[in-house]
């Protein structure tokens, strides 16, 4: 054969666009038959994307009639026919690239280095690589090698593969035979690029007599998808499966929807095969032509109710040391840069949590890395017992920024307000009131050791660790006329301990008319106002703190989090006579404002003084807040979005803690969600405009692929 893959060295000028492409399908080209390109374009084209089709093979029918002409396209040629693609410029649109059947070992080295480059151009584009091996039926149908190509050359350039329980057995060298090993030998795959294996055809042992599943596992959870087993075996349907999987995810259905959709198709189209009796796969036609015998094997598949049963991976390994005080995601981040996150394999992330809060200033910040390798080249620690210049600094600066008089630094937010309720103990024995008690507000968060755990108002989280310290009353939040109620039936309150926008509380947003106030009640009642900035300071709700947006000083703050951009530091600040209770001896801490903390929080003030962070958190939080309302609005799950600066909450009406998972998994976006239904984004506040909109982008698209949620506080 002659190569007439001549290369031009210029291409001719032309003011005309190329074709927009939006997948290239790389498959076996058959002249009869419906495998590889003749089943992957037609169904990629019905869903309205544009396919170029390159053959990998060019063959008169599959190999498994008497007669078979033609063979695999020779890799000089396979290879000009990926470069010319690049040259016509028709992958500029590009949104997925699909590989099924490979006519040689040498055509997927040359695929692997094709797709490599594809990538480095265009990182968020979709790669689904079937890795075509043979079937339990008939065994190994391809050269030799092949196995091994695909380990070497593809397997970790794909964001999703699609073996079925043969193939995955055959490049795992696992057992496959229960959906447990299916799983286990799926999550080996998982590396590089790879988020997830749908794998067709999984543990056959396992199924019921007309019934098949198909297994799709995540970095975070495998679905098991069950469909009914129709009497009828031509070739092509891995190749249906894999295409109609690839194009509802490009349409931005989620994996578990788009697998499942793409298992009815395949049933649909099973049916009608053999409803025709036909030697090849025979496709159910578009829905607008849609004909009897279509609309019989659609209803068939209808009633057929598919099982999605998930289950979540045990979030830490049986042998690892740390006590199980967390459910963890299973990615590990090892770098960071602004608003980006990277985990182990490279793959990027947008953070659109911060770090709960604490990273504002976004990672790795480089004025913030200089100070902490200068600060600890010169001094780290000395003693509280003596004067620490950076920590009066510090203080100084604190103060003057908020109106307090004197600081107290610890290394955390809950030391902080432990510090805030000893003061308020002190205040109360001071006007002689020996049982002092402390208003807290129901769904309340300020932190996890007994006593700030006491003041927090989750009878979840305090579950399990009574008895709890006494002195506490719990009120409904942002409402004014229960705190007047108490204040007239319990004459032991000394102090009112408050977020301004309750953060784990499912952010709930205080009116300044109830803070302002709460604040007149403090004053006619000598109570202290003391306000937990923990989450809602250092400029995240778009003010400096929280409470400035209702034009109010308190007698008390803590804050901790963002003090320290990472760096552990919290701080209690108090002015008047709240300033001056405690006598040295009293309170302390070891750690609690060393030179390096001190340095690296006075740091982060002049950053976000010198780049007025506050005012932009204040004008991203109201993007986000509108696009998120607009990209949302008419969804049927979303019952609120609401928030404060960049500090948004989206509260559905289902329980969605699982889409923590699925928005690592599906969207590489880092969420939260607090009282089981609320989405909660607390980005970092140096985000840029296109970030913002992109963390709308992903959650529109997390939530438009309408899953599987649990009611509401079910239990798992
Ligand atoms: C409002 C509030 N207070 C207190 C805390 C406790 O802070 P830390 O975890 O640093 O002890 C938190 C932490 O999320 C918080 O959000």
């Amino acid at each position: 054969m002659t190569e007439h893959a001549a290369t031009t060295s210029a291409e001719p000028a032309s003011s005309l666009r190329p074709l927009p492409i939006d997948v290239v399908s790389i498959q076996s080209q058959v002249v009869y038959g419906r495998v590889g390109n003749n089943v992957a374009v037609p169904a990629l084209q019905a869903q309205g994307l544009t396919v170029a089709a390159v053959p990998t093979v060019v063959l008169s029918n599959t190999p498994h009639y008497p007669t078979v002409h033609g063979g695999a396209v020779p890799t000089a040629w396979f290879e000009g026919y990926l470069r010319d693609l690049s040259a016509r410029g028709a992958l500029n649109q590009l949104q997925a690239i699909l590989t099924g059947y490979l006519g040689s070992p040498e055509q997927a080295q040359a695929l692997g280095c094709w797709i490599g480059q594809a990538i480095e151009a265009q990182p968020a584009l979709h790669i689904v690589v079937d890795p075509v091996l043979g079937d339990h039926d008939h065994g190994e149908y391809v050269s030799p090698g092949m196995a091994d190509a695909y380990r070497r050359h593809l397997l970790s350039l794909a964001d999703g593969l699609t073996p079925n329980g043969f193939e995955l057995a055959h490049l795992t060298g696992m057992a496959v035979n229960s959906v447990a090993n299916v799983v286990a030998a799926a999550r080996t795959l998982l590396t590089g690029r790879t988020q997830w294996v749908a794998v067709t055809s999984a543990a056959p042992d396992t199924w019921a007599h007309d019934e098949m599943q198909v297994v799709l596992v995540t970095r975070t959870q495998s679905d098991v998808i069950r469909h009914p087993r129709i009497d009828a075996t031509p070739k092509g349907t891995g190749d249906l499966f894999c295409a109609t999987l690839t194009g509802h995810w490009l349409n931005g259905a989620g994996l578990p929807q788009a697998t499942a959709q793409a298992c009815r198709e395949v049933v649909r189209a099973l049916w009608r095969t053999q409803q025709g009796q036909c030697a090849e796969l025979l496709l159910p036609p578009m829905a607008s032509r849609q004909d009897d015998r279509s609309s019989q094997a659609s209803e068939r598949v209808r009633q057929f109710i598919y099982q999605i049963e998930i289950k979540d991976f045990a979030m830490q390994s049986a042998t690892s040391h740390l006590m199980r005080a967390y459910a963890r995601q299973p990615v590990s981040f090892v770098r960071g840069s602004g608003a980006r996150l990277w985990d182990e394999y490279d793959v990027e992330y947008l953070d659109a949590i911060a770090g709960v809060a604490v990273t504002s200033l976004g990672h790795a910040h480089p004025e913030i890395a200089t100070v902490i390798a200068e600060q600890a080249g010169t001094l780290l620690h000395t003693s509280n017992v003596f004067r620490i210049d950076w920590q009066e600094r510090l203080g100084e600066r604190l103060c003057a920024l908020t109106g307090m008089q004197r600081a107290f630094f610890c290394n955390s937010g809950a030391e902080a307000n432990e510090t805030a309720l000893k003061l308020a103990r002190l205040h109360g024995h001071r006007k002689q009131i020996a049982n002092p008690k402390v208003v807290v507000m129901e769904n309340g968060f300020h932190g996890r050791t007994i006593a700030t755990l006491s003041a927090t108002g989750n009878p979840a989280a305090q579950n399990g660790f009574g008895p709890l310290l006494p002195g506490f009353l719990h009120l409904p939040y942002d409402d004014i006329d229960a705190v007047r109620q108490a204040a007239e039936q319990s004459p032991d309150i000394v102090a009112v301990l408050i977020e301004p926008v309750q953060g784990e509380g499912g952010i709930r947003v205080a009116s300044a008319d109830y803070l302002r106030e709460l604040r007149a009640l403090c004053d006619r009642h000598g109570w202290l106002l003391m306000l937990d900035e923990i989450q809602t300071g250092m400029g995240r709700t778009g003010a400096w703190f929280g409470h400035q947006h209702a034009g109010i000083t308190p007698d008390v703050m803590t804050m901790a989090k963002a003090l320290g951009n990472g760096f552990p530091i919290g701080a209690c600040l108090a002015r008047g006579a709240a300033a001056d209770l405690f006598s040295p001896g009293q309170h302390g801490s070891t750690f609690g404002g060393n030179p390096l903390a001190c340095r690296v929080a006075c740091t982060v003030l002049d950053i976000m003084a010198r780049d007025e962070v506050p005012k932009r958190a204040a004008v991203l939080g109201a993007r986000l807040l509108g696009s998120l309302k607009k990209a949302l609005s008419g969804h049927p799950n979303v019952t609120a979005i609401r928030g404060l600066g960049l500090m948004v909450g989206i509260e559905l009406d289902k329980s969605c803690k699982e889409l923590v998972g699925r928005a690592l998994a599906e969207q590489r976006l880092l969420i939260t969600v607090t009282r089981d239904s609320v989405i909660r984004l607390l980005p970092p506040l140096i985000c840029d405009e296109m970030q913002i909109d992109d963390i709308v982008v992903r959650v529109a698209r997390l939530l438009s692929a309408n899953h599987d949620l649990k009611p509401k506080n079910s239990k798992p």
